[in-house]
């Protein structure tokens, strides 16, 4: 793989799969993202107690399965058995929570882009990302589509030691545009990202321009409304990160 490979973003990204149709993060939720014609899927990865990298968004495991507790204390045997599929809709009951392994394996079938997020368990930033693209690595072979992006520092940093070819992108969010770190040039600049994305309550206009003129490629989650969604794009912005794919396909101004 060579530097010279950049990244072939696409206008839209299914957000934890296509997160409004779907339980997140699970094997159906990437399979209802190509169904949609989504290009590429955002799904949140973190490790099980036992070093196993799994799709799940929460430090515990209430919201989402019938589990309890914190997932960096289960093991993957205690994880496996968990129903991940019934709190979204009774149609989904018997959805399991998918090791990424599994996931990659669904990704690759339908032809998917990934970006995939490390979202390590409070502790494990470390450990994660070098699991993590231990597994992605020896499956994964395009560079072009694939994004591995994380909210913290240490994970992209691991991400940079471990596998410096594999594109990253800076997550920064926040609740309103005030919320912008004033050194976001020199982190982006110092984790070698190829992509800033950004929270779309942060995104203001003057911040997208900024990204811009720094050269970034720019991704905004998570858009659903698409007057927002065209709002953005004549930011300039490049991707948008959505939970329902299908509707902002349809409204946005430019798709390709
Ligand atoms: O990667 C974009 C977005 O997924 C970040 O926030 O909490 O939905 O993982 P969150
Ligand atoms: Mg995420």
């Amino acid at each position: 793989m060579t530097q010279s490979m950049s990244i072939n973003l696409p206008k839209i990204i299914g957000h934890r799969g296509a997160a409004a149709y779907a339980p997140e993060n699970t094997l159906e939720g990437i399979a209802t993202a190509a169904e949609m014609q989504a290009p590429w899927v955002e799904l949140d990865v973190k490790l099980t107690k036992d070093n196993i990298p799994i799709l799940f968004h929460d430090e515990t495991l209430e919201r989402t399965t019938n589990g309890s507790g914190a997932v960096a204390e289960t093991d993957y045997a205690d994880i496996q058995n968990l129903e991940a599929g019934s709190w979204f809709g009774e149609s989904f009951a018997g959805i399991k929570i998918p090791t990424l392994e599994e996931a990659l394996d669904v990704i690759l079938t339908h032809n998917l882009g990934l970006n995939l997020e490390i979202k390590p368990c409070h502790g494990r930033e470390k450990d994660t990302a070098e699991v993590t693209l231990d597994v992605l690595t020896q499956i994964w072979d395009d560079p072009t589509n694939i994004l591995i992006s994380s909210f913290q520092h240490v994970s992209l940093e691991t991400a940079v030691e471990v596998a410096q070819d594999w594109p990253r992108g800076l997550l920064i969010g926040g609740q309103t545009p005030d919320d912008q770190p004033e050194n976001w040039i020199e982190l982006a600049d110092y984790l070698d990202v190829k992509t800033l994305n950004i929270g779309s309550n942060i995104l203001s206009a003057d911040f997208a321009m900024d990204i811009i003129d720094e050269g970034y490629p720019l991704i905004v989650y998570t858009v659903n409304d698409p007057m927002d969604a065209k709002r953005f794009q004549q930011m300039g912005v490049d991707t948008i990160i959505t939970d329902a794919p299908d509707i902002i396909a349809e409204n946005l101004i430019n798709t390709h």
